[in-house]
C-alpha cells in the first residue's frame, strides 16, 4: 500500500511518499521539500502570510515531483498534516490532500504533527519499541511517552515559555547571526569554549517539575551579558557566548530526556525535530544514554526537520494499526497538542 504525506504547518512544503508493506514495514519512496525560508530572512523569523502564499506555489509542483520520483501515478491514501502549525499554512497543505484524496477515490487520514515527528525515525531505523521522545524544534519543545506507533501518545511535560530553536534564533538574532539562528549558532558554537560563561539550567531546581522546560532565563542571561560587554566597551566574544549557551541547552534537554527514560521505565530514547540536528545535543545524548544504558535513535538531520515523509510514515502506521480514515470535513487546529 502506497501512502502519500503533505507537511504545510511552517515554512517547509514537504510531500513524502512511503510504501506499507504486508509485514508491517515502512519504507520511504520519495521525499520532496520546498522551503520559503529565504523569504523570511529580513523579517528575521517566519512571517505567516509569506509562507501560505509559498505553500500555494509549491504544493502541486512538489507533490508532482514526489510522485514522479516513486514511479507512481497516485497513492492508495493520502495523509496531511492538520495541526498544531500556522492556520494559514496548514489550511493549503490540507485542502490540497483532501482535494486530491476526493479527485482519486482514496482515503484521507489527517495527520498530527508532533507524532509525525516521532514516526519519522521508523522509515530508517524501523519499529519504534515503547520510548520517550524528546522533540526540539522552533516551535515545540516537549517529552512524550510512546506506546507504540499509532497508538496515543501522551505528554510528559513541555515547555513553559520558549520552545529550544526559538530561544536559538532569538540568541542568534542577539548576535547579530542572522535567521534562522540553530545552525549557524551551532558552528560558532564549536569554536568557543563551552566552559567560559556560566549560564542558567532553567527548571532544574529540586521542585522544579521534573519533565518541563523553560529558556527565557537563559535567552535573559545572554541578552544581559551583551549588554553587560557593550556597556564595558569590551569586544563581545561570540563564539564563547555561543558556546556556552549550547551547552546550557544541550546539558538541560539531554539529562531530562534521559531521566525521564527511567522515571517511565522504557530503555529507548528517540531525538526529533531541527534541533535534535545540533551537534552537542546529539553528542551528550549519547554520552547520557551509553552511561545509562539507553539506546538512542536520533533519524538523519534531513529527516528531523520538516518534511513530508514523517506525514506519510505516521499515515501508513496509522493505517497498519487498523485507524479509520479521518472524514473530508475534519478541521485543521493550529493548537491541536498529541
Ligand atoms: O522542526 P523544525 O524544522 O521546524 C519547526 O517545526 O519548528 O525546526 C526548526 C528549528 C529552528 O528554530 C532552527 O533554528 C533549529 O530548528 N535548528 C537548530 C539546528 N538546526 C535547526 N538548532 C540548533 N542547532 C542546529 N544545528
Ligand atoms: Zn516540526
Amino acid at each position: 500500500m502506497i501512502v502519500m504525506g503533505i507537511e504545510s504547518s511552517c515554512d517547509e512544503t514537504g510531500v513524502g511518499i512511503v510504501e506499507l508493506r504486508p509485514d508491517g514495514t515502512v519504507t520511504l519512496l520519495a521525499d520532496e521539500v520546498a522551503s520559503s525560508v529565504d523569504q523570511h530572512v529580513r523579517f528575521g523569523g517566519v512571517v505567516p502570510e509569506i509562507a501560505s502564499r509559498a505553500h500555494l506555489e509549491a504544493i502541486v509542483p512538489t507533490m508532482r515531483r514526489a510522485l514522479a520520483t516513486a514511479g507512481i501515478a497516485k497513492p492508495d491514501v493520502v495523509a496531511a498534516t492538520i495541526g498544531p502549525g500556522l492556520a494559514g499554512a496548514l489550511l493549503v497543505g490540507s485542502a490540497a490532500a483532501k482535494a486530491y484524496a476526493a479527485a482519486w477515490g482514496v482515503p484521507f487520514y489527517g495527520i498530527n504533527h508532533l507524532g509525525s515527528h516521532v514516526a519519522v525515525d521508523a522509515l530508517e531505523h524501523g519499529p519504534l519499541p515503547a520510548s520517550v521522545a524528546l522533540l526540539i524544534s522552533g516551535g515545540h519543545t516537549q517529552l512524550l511517552h510512546i506506546r507504540s506507533l499509532g497508538e496515543p501518545i501522551e505528554e510528559l511535560g513541555t515547555t513553559v515559555d520558549d520552545a529550544a530553536g526559538e530561544a536559538y534564533d532569538k540568541v542568534a538574532r542577539l548576535l547579530g547571526l542572522g535567521y534562522p539562528g540553530g545552525p549557524v549558532l551551532d558552528k560558532l558554537a564549536r569554536t568557543g569554549d563551552p566552559r567560559a560563561i556560566a549560564f542558567p539550567r532553567g527548571m532544574t531546581g529540586p521542585r522544579d517539575a521534573r519533565h518541563a522546560f523553560s529558556f527565557s532565563g537563559l535567552k535573559t542571561a545572554v541578552a544581559r551579558y551583551v549588554e553587560k560587554c557593550e556597556r564595558t566597551g569590551e569586544p563581545v566574544p561570540t563564539a564563547d557566548v555561543a558556546a556556552s549557551f549550547q551547552e546550557a541547552v544541550a546539558d538541560v534537554l539531554t539529562m531530562k530526556a534521559v531521566r525521564a527514560c527511567t522515571d517511565v521505565g522504557v530503555s529507548t530514547l528517540l531525538l526529533g525535530g531541527g534541533v535534535a540536528a545540533n551537534s552537542r545535543v546529539r553528542e551528550l545524548a549519547e554520552e547520557r544514554c551509553a552511561a545509562a544504558g539507553v539506546e538512542l535513535r536520533v533519524p538523519s538531520r534531513r529527516l528531523c526537520t520538516d518534511n513530508g515523509a514523517m506525514v506519510a510514515s505516521l499515515g501508513a502506521h496509522l493505517v497498519a494499526a487498523g485507524a479509520q480514515p479521518s472524514p473530508l470535513t475534519v478541521a485543521t487546529d493550529p493548537g491541536l497538542s498529541v
